[in-house]
């Protein structure tokens, strides 16, 4: 009995050993990215989203980063102290995705000008900023025209393909109000990006007549009114390539979708739904109104709606990374309709399968009455609720890349748990200006929770880790894959705020407040990063901030960045203690 129990004790140190290291982040520093008035005179504010994507020019230590309708580049070369060297608004429009490739800045535009210009996006091309060559920085190369309202671009390693996301939200209201046809568009340089470019528009006409297919695999056709179609629904916003990009796989976020684009035969080759996930085992707060963080299991489900998307390759498997942000259609601004409804409503029309307590609890404003459903899906032909799909994952997959991109890791309510016990004042918070912390937390917990939007991926220390932006309000948690999938592990959450009794207008105006809302993460290696060090550059898109945040690797036990010599004496004795009493 004494044996057995030295066995395991032995064991399980061992075990715990060889967990190796865990992941952290935390500040160098923070550059505040202001707004400029008619005179060009900066003007600085919480909530002017003046940062929300960047690129990064590891040779020439250059941030490039769009948001609004500003296009900054910024010198990191002395990490401690960013400066903006140059900015430029263009007028009338969103700009709303940045890539740095070979030589030149690429970025997209949805000109807001008129109906014509939003229609028709353009994609810029420009010579990378050159400090010492007035006449070739940033002199501009092309204007490239694509299709409506371009959300994301990336070119390809050769920067000889540009993918355009093209988005085309709906916009115009009452009787001017259209939807127009989404798409993956196709920006060739074959002769290299100063040369001259053909443009390609993919689209989705193709699937119109295959929605009971797709509807099958949890593809979502929201807005069917106004004998809308599939392919003006679709909304393309974001791209990912596999590893020898000949094929990009495509985020349709509110259409719960991943579509596939042949870029060898340049066509979109399937639609990929992503189905729905059951709470009936995980825990969520779905309510604002509880008065607090309240943490419970219920059986209802919810689509993962990701937005951030990534393809990677790990331990011989080909993988998508999803950030299961949620997003709902919401054109009451423009025609009166939406597609969500409370839980305190959707408890009229209820069908017999819904079970009694789902029942109850959707009465219940401190339980589901607050939370929302969608008013398109999971009803019977008589109009009543068989299923109740929520919004949102509220944490990260990683899904196989084959047929029906099957789950191998899904972060369950981790995402939300961890943040309650460790930050419980910043816990789903919309992170209002004239609000604290303390006043806002909780408000969020009814739609999406912390949001989980942007991701980034880096192999570190022998395992993939993967960053994950949370939008409520602002927070970046770090997760870390083994060589199994099984072993995959939260690791820790990092929140730029410093106080939680000090409103989030007042901590921007101190500058002590950032990462609010980071729609964008870029890792840089050590040899890349200007600190030295593993980074990562965060978009902070309501605090405007480009922040450097440093990566830290810590052996779990010394505490010292890297595996001592008495670590591993020590964890090669336990093993071979481990060996000797279990053989004994
Ligand atoms: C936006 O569109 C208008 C009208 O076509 C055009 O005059 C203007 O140059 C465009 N702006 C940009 C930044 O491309
Ligand atoms: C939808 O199309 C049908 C057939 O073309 C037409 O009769 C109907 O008026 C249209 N409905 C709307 C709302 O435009
Ligand atoms: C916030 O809390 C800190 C620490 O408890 C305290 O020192 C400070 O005075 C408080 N500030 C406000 C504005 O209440």
């Amino acid at each position: 009995m004494t044996r057995f129990l030295i066995t395991s004790l032995v064991c399980a140190s061992l075990f715990l050993c060889s967990s190796g290291f865990s992941y952290s982040l935390s500040k160098v520093s923070t550059l505040y990215v202001p707004a400029y008035d008619a005179t060009d005179n900066a003007v600085y504010g919480f909530n002017q989203g003046t940062v929300e994507q960047i690129a990064y020019d590891p040779q020439n230590k250059i941030v490039y980063a769009v948001g609004a309708n500003i296009f900054h580049v910024i010198d990191v070369s002395n990490p401690n102290s960013m400066q903006i060297v140059y900015h430029k608004v263009y007028a009338n429009t969103d700009l709303t995705d940045i890539e740095f490739c070979g030589d030149h800045v690429f970025f997209a535009v949805d000109n807001d000008t008129n109906v014509e210009s939003r229609l028709q996006g353009t994609v810029y091309v420009l010579k990378k900023y050159q400090k010492n060559n007035a006449a070739e920085s940033l002199r501009e190369i092309h204007r490239i025209k694509v299709g409506a309202i371009p959300d994301m671009i990336k070119p390809t390693k050769d920067c000889r393909t540009v993918l355009v996301a093209i988005e085309a939200e709906a916009f115009g209201s009452g009787s001017a109000f259209q939807d127009p046809q989404g798409g993956v568009g196709v920006i060739k340089f074959p002769n290299g990006v100063e040369q001259p470019n053909t443009y390609t528009n993919l689209d989705f006409t193709a699937f119109n007549n295959r929605l009971t297919e797709l509807e099958d695999q949890g593809v979502r056709f929201v807005y069917r009114e106004n004998n809308n179609t599939f392919d003006r629904d679709v909304e393309p916003e974001y791209i990912t390539y596999n590893t020898d990009e000949s094929i990009a796989y495509i985020g349709l976020q509110e259409n719960n979708a991943i579509a596939e684009v042949n870029l060898i035969t340049e066509t979109i080759t399937a639609i990929h739904g992503l189905g729905a996930k059951s709470w009936s085992n995980y825990k969520l707060d779905p309510s604002d109104k509880d008065g607090g963080i309240h943490l419970s299991s219920y059986d209802i489900k919810s689509f993962y709606l990701p937005d951030a998307i990534h393809f990677h390759t790990w331990m011989d498997s080909s993988i998508i990374i999803t950030a299961n942000e949620g997003d709902a259609k919401d054109y009451a601004d423009l025609i009166d309709w939406d597609e969500e409804r409370r839980g305190a409503k959707a408890a009229k029309k209820l069908s017999d399968v819904i079970p009694a307590i789902v029942k109850t609890d959707l009465k219940d404003d401190k339980k589901l009455g607050r939370l929302t459903f969608s008013k398109v899906d999971g009803l019977n032909s008589d109009g009543e609720y068989d299923t109740l799909y929520t919004y949102g994952g509220r944490g990260i997959s990683i899904r196989s890349v084959g047929a029906g991109l099957p789950i191998l890791y899904d972060s369950g309510g981790i995402v939300e748990e961890q943040i309650a016990q460790n930050f419980p004042d910043f816990f789903n918070s919309k992170g209002e200006s004239e609000k604290t912390p303390k006043e806002n937390m909780d408000s969020r917990s009814d739609s999406m929770g912390p949001r989980c939007e942007a991701l980034e991926t880096a192999v570190i220390g022998g395992r993939l880790i993967i960053f994950v932006g949370n939008g409520s309000p602002g927070s970046i948690s770090i997760f870390s894959v083994g060589d199994k999938f099984s072993d995959t592990r939260y690791e820790s959450t990092y929140f730029g705020i410093p106080q939680s009794n000090v409103t989030f207008g007042s901590m921007y105006d101190q500058r002590t407040i950032s990462e609010i809302d980071p729609e964008d993460i870029r890792y840089v290696s050590g040899t890349d990063s200007p600190t030295n060090g593993e980074a990562i550059f965060v978009a902070g898109s309501k605090s405007g901030t480009l922040s450097i945040l440093k990566v830290n690797i810590e052996d779990d036990r010394s505490a010292a960045g890297k595996p001592g010599s008495a670590y591993l004496l020590m964890s090669s004795l336990l093993g071979v203690i481990c060996i000797i009493t279990y053989i004994y």
